[in-house]
């Protein structure tokens, strides 16, 4: 049987299809990183050069390319949106208190809480100034909602933190705001710099789809992933008592006794008993139950886009559905 393809690889095919306004847009974030505060700079690099999948600026070039041309302000919208999540990633990570992204220590690890906040702030006011440059008002208006909804989502998932009788509706109703918007604006943005009207909603749903599933599958890579190539801790979101649907599963598959023990693992935000929570997703299905969920949207995001004429920038988006669900990283 063929081994599954190593993400990392796959993306540089889907990379390639876009490869020059890639590397455009790569030195437009490093560019746009300038400040004349050396601490901006120092921490805006520190997080940026780490790497990380570059995986919604890849989506606002890929629509732009299923449309036409990839022009300038293709280029800064992807710039634009990396900055959004940039700055969500230096906020998140305080907020969560982790230790590790994108395999080294966090920001807030290696500077501190303040300096990551500000620096996030930073990065947000600085993805607005080109989006001012950008000049397109629907546009600002999408990227300005879609910046308020994801804040909104990350205070939603805090007042949900410890609480273990959150729905699974309730559940869906953070990640669509924490993640998911921003890859359906991604898309849009795209889509209306294009003066497509009509594909802008279609990308839309496939963003939102897709940024479904990614969310999904990084709950579930919370318990089940591997820090080497994630970059990222195990049993954080445990810590945090955050209610994902790893555990909303596992609290409705399992047993009274095995309920119990999630439960209180919540409330107490600990990952004392995160072996024990890690087989107990297993065991009863429920890691099982959220990859068949995150599947269904993989799907949801790739129908989307059906009607889209042919093109390799088409195939590129329907591969990264497929993707986004083995991801290991
Ligand atoms: C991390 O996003 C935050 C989530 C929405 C899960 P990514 O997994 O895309 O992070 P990077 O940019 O590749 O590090
Ligand atoms: C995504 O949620 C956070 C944002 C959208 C900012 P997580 O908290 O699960 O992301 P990671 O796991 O820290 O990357
Ligand atoms: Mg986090
Ligand atoms: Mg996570």
């Amino acid at each position: 049987m063929p081994a599954i393809p190593n993400f990392r690889y796959v993306m540089q095919q889907v990379r390639a299809v876009v490869e020059d306004e890639f590397r455009q847009v790569n030195d437009l974030i490093i560019e746009q990183l300038h400040s004349k505060v050396d601490m901006v700079e120092n921490i805006g690099h520190y997080i940026v050069d780490a790497g990380g999948k570059r995986l919604r600026p890849m989506l606002s070039l890929l629509s732009a390319s299923a449309l036409g041309d990839v022009t300038q302000n293709h280029i800064k919208l992807a710039a634009v949106i990396e900055f959004i999540h940039t700055a969500t990633l230096l906020h998140d990570d305080v907020v969560d208190i982790s230790s590790l992204r994108r395999g080294r220590p966090t920001a807030n690890a290696e500077f501190g809480n303040a300096p990551s906040v500000l620096v996030g702030d930073f990065l947000y006011s600085r993805a607005f100034q080109i989006l001012v440059d950008i000049g397109d008002m629907p546009v600002m208006k999408l990227l300005s909602n879609t910046t308020n909804v994801v804040a909104e989502g990350e205070v939603l998932q805090l007042t949900r933190a410890g609480q273990a009788d959150t729905s699974e509706a309730t559940y869906f109703d953070v990640i669509t705001s924490k993640t998911a918007v921003l890859f359906a604006a991604a898309c849009e943005g795209a889509a209306r710099i294009s003066g497509d009207i009509t594909s802008a909603e279609k990308l839309s749903e496939y963003g939102l789809n897709l940024g479904i599933a990614f969310q999904v599958v990084d709950d579930a890579l919370d318990y089940e992933g591997d820090p080497e190539e994630t970059g990222k801790n195990v049993g954080d979101d445990l810590s945090e008592g955050k209610p994902t649907l790893p555990l909303i599963y596992a609290m409705r598959m399992g047993s009274e006794a095995q309920r119990k023990i999630i439960e209180q693992a919540i409330s107490n935000k600990s990952a004392d008993q995160l072996a024990e929570i890690v087989a107990i997703v297993k065991d009863t299905g429920a890691m099982e139950a959220c990859h068949k969920v995150a599947a269904d949207y993989a799907e949801k995001a790739t129908a989307a886009i059906a009607d889209l004429a042919d093109s390799p920038a088409k195939v590129a988006m329907q591969r990264l559905a497929t993707l986004s669900l083995q991801r290991k990283s």
